[in-house]
């Protein structure tokens, strides 16, 4: 099981002191401030200084709490970081991160601003030279607990025609994925903008599990329960991880390497995905 559950990220608008309120109290899994696109170029400053009155004196273990600040190069990035560096935070989200740069300058500015010593952060992959540097960019320092794809940003540095289906984006989520994956972090996925359509999630976030993405961002509070649906096991899958790992353990003992279960050959690396989905619950 990983350091966090994140298998759902849901952005509320930190201009908005009712959804964060709303945000408190909701069974989702993280949730993520947003001062950067989630709020409008004359709310910035205001949600900004409302941000420790909007999350008060405490929040509670769940939702995990994130902020994402405006992207390196704005006139916005400074003020915001000093301004969360010291806030109860479970990490702090960095959007546009187009190299290794962007992400340890984050981090020296929050450690100049005061932030406690075990900060986390989750850089946000969103643009042509981000994909180029997403190696670098997730292990630019441990501190990155998470790298996020930020799709729709993407979409539009490269030229990118999105499709509801999203099969279009399966090179840059192949690419996220395995950077953050390499350097130990947990990929998440990009959002899915029409949130009338849990059925369509439901299916957009699976694909995403199955291509290695450990949660997904989310914009609608309805959207949590499609997304823990498409990533938590299934009881047939359970069923067939439970029986290939005992069969594997009984070949094991009696010095085989292979085994059969259900006319499919079993050997050690299905074993490893079998033992790795039954350490997720
Ligand atoms: N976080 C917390 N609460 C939210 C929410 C969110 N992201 N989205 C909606 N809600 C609340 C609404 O305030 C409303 O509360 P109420 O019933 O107490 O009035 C309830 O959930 C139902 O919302 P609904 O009327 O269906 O949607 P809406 O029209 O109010 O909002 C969006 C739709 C898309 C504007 C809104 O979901 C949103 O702002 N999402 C985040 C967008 C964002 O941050 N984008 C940038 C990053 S991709
Ligand atoms: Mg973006």
């Amino acid at each position: 099981m990983s350091v966090m559950d994140l298998t759902s990220m849901l952005f509320v608008p930190a201009a908005s002191a009712k959804m964060i309120g709303k945000a408190r109290s909701l069974d989702a899994p993280a949730v993520i401030l947003d001062l950067e696109d989630g709020v409008g170029i004359g709310e910035k400053v205001s949600a900004r200084e409302g941000l420790a009155t909007n999350i008060g004196e405490s929040w509670p273990g769940r939702p995990l709490l994130f902020v994402r600040v405006n992207s390196p190069g704005t006139e916005h990035f400074e003020a915001d970081l000093a301004a969360v560096a010291r806030l109860p935070l479970a990490g702090i989200c960095i959007p546009k991160c187009d190299t290794a740069a962007d992400v340890v300058h984050a981090e020296r500015l929050l450690l100049y601003a005061g932030a406690s010593a075990d900060f986390h952060l989750c850089p946000f992959i969103e643009s042509a030279r981000g994909i180029v540097h997403a190696a670098a960019i997730a292990s630019a320092t441990p501190r990155v607990v998470a790298v996020a794809l930020g799709s729709e940003d993407l979409a539009a540095d490269m030229g990118i025609r999105r499709t509801k289906g999203g099969a279009e984006l399966a090179y840059w989520r192949g690419v996220v994925a395995t950077a953050a994956r390499a350097a130990g972090a947990i990929p998440i996925d990009g959002v899915f903008i029409d949130f009338s359509d849990p059925e369509g999630l439901e299916a957009d976030a699976a694909v995403g599990r199955s291509m290695g993405f450990g949660g997904k961002q989310i914009i609608h509070p309805s959207q949590v329960g499609p997304v823990a649906r498409a990533y938590a096991p299934t009881d047939d899958e359970l069923d067939r991880a439970r029986r290939i790992v005992a069969a594997f353990d009984e070949a094991e003992r009696e010095g085989r390497g292979v085994v059969v279960v259900d006319g499919r050959m079993i050997d050690r690396p299905i074993v490893l995905q079998a033992r790795r989905l039954l350490s997720s619950l």
